[in-house]
């Protein structure tokens, strides 16, 4: 099949579960095209399925993914399709953390329009030694409130990889049945 894979990100850790997600799909022998929203994306048209991730940041999806959703809804809404989400928020395991986040995508969702057939919650990444001075004072202060770390010398990965794995495989069996 020929799949497309969009995704909005702002530190990298969505573009790496982007990328992973490719390498599978190729590895089943799909033809895949993978995109950043932020530097001219394909159209919809044309790919038998479409992957959409985007990370969250200050309560919000990256704004060049709404972009692209809004541009192609028409497109979008013809074709299967699938919404990754990733966020620290899931990390912590916090049922309270775990409905923000969920009322995040929900919104999201509803704001744009967009149908797609599944989504998923994914755990993102604290690198705090990318970060400036503020966004690590920032993210400490998030990490606490949610029970994570707060050791800034470091950074820390959250992404469950074989829950991205399992989601990959439930997204293309899905496509599978439907075509
Ligand atoms: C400035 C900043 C704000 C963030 N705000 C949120 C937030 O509101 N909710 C949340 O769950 N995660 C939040 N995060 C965590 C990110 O979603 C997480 O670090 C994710 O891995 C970032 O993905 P990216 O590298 O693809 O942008 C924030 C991260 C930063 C740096």
């Amino acid at each position: 099949m020929k799949l497309l894979i969009i995704y909005g990100t702002t530190e990298g850790q969505t573009r790496r579960i982007a990328h992973y997600m490719e390498v599978l799909l190729q590895n089943n022998g799909h033809q895949v095209t993978i995109a950043d929203t932020t530097v001219n994306p394909p159209s919809p048209e044309g790919y038998d399925a479409i992957l959409i991730g985007s990370s969250i940041h200050m309560h919000k999806y990256q704004s060049a993914v709404k972009h692209y959703i809004k541009k192609y809804l028409a497109e979008l809404n013809q074709i299967p399709s699938a919404f990754f989400s990733v966020s620290l928020a899931v990390a912590s395991g916090l049922e309270e953390e775990n409905q923000e986040v969920q009322k995040i995508t929900n919104d999201f969702l509803q704001q744009t329009g967009w149908k797609p057939m599944l989504t998923t919650q994914i755990a993102g990444a604290l690198k705090y030694t990318e970060y400036d001075y503020f966004k690590r004072l920032i993210m400490k202060m998030i990490s606490k409130k949610q029970g994570g770390a707060t050791d800034t010398s470091q950074d820390y990965e959250y992404t469950n990889w074989d829950e991205v794995n399992k989601f990959t495989n439930q997204f293309i069996n899905k496509v599978s049945q439907k075509s």
